[in-house]
């Protein structure tokens, strides 16, 4: 008997009425309100607002580092917060990849030995050749044995796309990806990314304030203090299924109470 196939129906992500608050002395902050959206395979989201609108806290929370307040977040069908620390580790280890502005690669590791790193992790033999052939896929094959330190941005930043990319993860996050290196470099960084993306059949979940990338993924959500205030482009979501056919659905939200 074949069972329905699962990527029809199950969302890679889906963020459920996610609420971030943190108390301390001065009283409580919420960070983030009733962020609620769900991503198909494939699809590409760009999250954009303000610097301190709550982008990172979101991505955090949907790889499962940070918790939230109230609500969930499935990844892939499974409930992220409805399992221990080491449960999340090792589903966020099996299906999600991570890249970030300060691009993380660990200085002792030579750029081969950092894309086999999660390779390793997951007990992978053909660790060594799968890293080498995602660094030549990046235009890194001569920089196999080099450390971060002897990169420029832009190559460490491939190198991290790679290291992203190798396992093959259902789900990839980044966070202000381009932030960190000049225009240039950080549209040869961005068509690399996208181009892998779709290759790998990755779903997105892009941080960035710069628009015209923005512009460059199938759905835009913006942020302002710790709200979504606008939804673009096609919702493929279960809920947008039952909305009017308008292909555009808006999120009304009620305004947000003083945060303090
Ligand atoms: N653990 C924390 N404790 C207190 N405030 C926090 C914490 N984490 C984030 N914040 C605050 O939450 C807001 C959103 O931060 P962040 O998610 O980093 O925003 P963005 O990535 O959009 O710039 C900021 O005002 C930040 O100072
Ligand atoms: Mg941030």
């Amino acid at each position: 008997m074949t069972s329905p196939n699962p990527e029809m129906n199950v969302p890679v992500v889906d963020v459920q009425h996610v609420t971030k608050s943190v108390t301390d002395s001065t009283g409580t902050l919420t960070i983030l309100r009733d962020i609620h959206f769900s991503l198909a395979a494939r699809e590409t989201v760009a999250i954009v607002g303000a610097s301190g609108s709550g982008k990172s806290t979101l991505l955090s929370i949907i790889a499962g580092l940070d918790v939230p307040t109230q609500g969930t977040v499935f990844i892939d069908g499974q409930d992220l917060f409805a399992r221990g620390e080491d449960e999340r580790a090792a589903l966020r280890g099996a299906k999600v990849g991570f890249v970030f502005q300060s691009f993380q690669l660990m200085a002792n590791l030579s750029a081969l030995e950092n894309v086999m790193l999660p390779l390793e992790l997951a007990g992978r033999r053909d660790a060594r050749a799968m890293a080498t052939e995602m660094l030549k896929r990046v235009g890194l094959g001569e920089r196999l044995n080099h450390y971060p330190k002897v990169l420029s941005g832009g190559e460490q930043q491939r190198v991290a796309l790679a290291r992203a990319f190798v396992v093959k993860p259902k789900l990839l996050l980044a966070d202000e990806p381009t932030g960190s290196l000049d225009f240039a470099t950080g549209e040869t960084v961005m068509n690399l990314m996208l181009e892998l993306n779709r290759e790998l059949g990755t779903t997105l979940v892009l941080v960035t304030h710069d628009r015209s990338i923005a512009a460059r993924c199938d759905r835009r959500i913006t942020i302002e203090a710790g709200q979504v205030s606008r939804m673009e482009g096609p919702d493929t979501s279960a809920a947008a299924a039952v909305a009017p056919a308008t292909g555009i659905k808006a999120s009304v939200h009620p305004p947000l109470a003083p945060a303090l």
